[in-house]
Parts: structure tokens; sequence; C-alpha cells
């Protein structure tokens, strides 16, 4: 395969593109779900900026598990309805929290994070796992970020084998 390096964008929109690009690249080919789960959460943590924890929670016996991820070791299993991952879960909804110490129930698991978005993953209308996103910057994210990144959740979709995780 061929190295990917981290480019700078002038805007959200041309970051999101080249990294959905880069993500069917790698996971476009590939029938395994860790594999791509894990190349995936490596080239978010490689191209966005302001971040400190990037990865995946999968639902697993009817509870959010730890998944591949990048930034410090993190809390591994999370309820539905809990915290912003398992409210994410149990609203089918994007969470995006511009202040993580206003969202009721945060599960703080780096205390360098201020805000986050986490996003559902909903295959044949069942959530099977989220994409969770932390920064140290109050506001970091946004509704194009929110909009960019529904767009790598599409790709996750189309490309992952979902079914496979147990
Ligand atoms: N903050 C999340 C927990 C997971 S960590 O951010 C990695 C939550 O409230 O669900």
């Amino acid at each position: 395969m061929k190295q990917i390096d981290k480019v700078h964008f002038d805007t959200k929109d041309k970051l999101y593109k080249y990294m959905n690009i880069k993500l069917t690249g790698l996971i476009g080919d590939e029938p395994d779900w860790l594999a791509n789960l894990s190349n995936a959460s490596a080239l978010f943590e490689l191209l966005i900026d302001d971040i400190n924890w990037v990865g995946f929670y999968l639902m697993k016996n009817g509870q959010l598990k730890l998944g591949p991820f990048q930034g410090k070791p993190a809390c591994v299993d999370i309820a539905v309805g809990k915290g912003v991952c398992g409210t994410a879960v149990s609203t089918k909804t994007v969470q995006l929290v511009k202040n993580v110490h206003d969202f009721p129930g945060h599960i703080a698991c780096d205390s360098a994070s201020n805000s986050e978005i986490v996003l559902p993953i909903i295959v044949n209308d069942t959530v099977v796992a989220v994409l969770d996103i932390d920064s140290p910057t109050l506001n970091r994210f946004d509704e194009e970020d929110q909009a960019g990144l529904e767009r790598i959740i599409s790709t996750l979709v189309k490309y992952v084998e979902w079914s496979d995780i147990h």
C-alpha cells in the first residue's frame, strides 16, 4: 500500500473528502473488520487536527464495548443510554457536544477532553457501533464536521463486515 501522509486543507469539506477517499482505499477491498476499524482509527488520528481520542465502541451483548482506537486507554464498557456514546445509541442520533462538562452523565476517560462528537453507525435500522472523537478544545466540532463525518460513516457502513462482530 501507499503511505498516507498528513495534509493540511483550508476547508473542512476538503479534509473530509480527502479522508473519505483514503478510507475507501484502505478498507474497500479488505474483508477483515478488525483490520479495517484499526486502519480507520489510525487514519482519523493522522488527519483530524486538535483531537486527543478517536475510535470505536462496538455493540456486543446489548452494550457498548471498546473497539479499535487511538488515544489514552479508555473505559471498556458503556451501557446504552449512558454517557455521550450510550446516548448516541439510545437516541440513534449524532451527539455534538460543545462542552462535555455540561453534558449530564458524560463519562470522562481522558481528563483532557473538553468537547466531543459521537456518531451512531446504523445498519438495517440497528446501531452496530459508534464513532467517538474527543478534543481538548471547547467547541471543536461543528455542523461541518458532522456532515463530513456522516459521509465517513456511510463508507464504513458500506465496506465493514459489521455482521462479523460479536
Ligand atoms: N466520553 C464518552 C466515553 C468514551 S471516551 O470519551 C473515550 C462518553 O461519555 O460516552
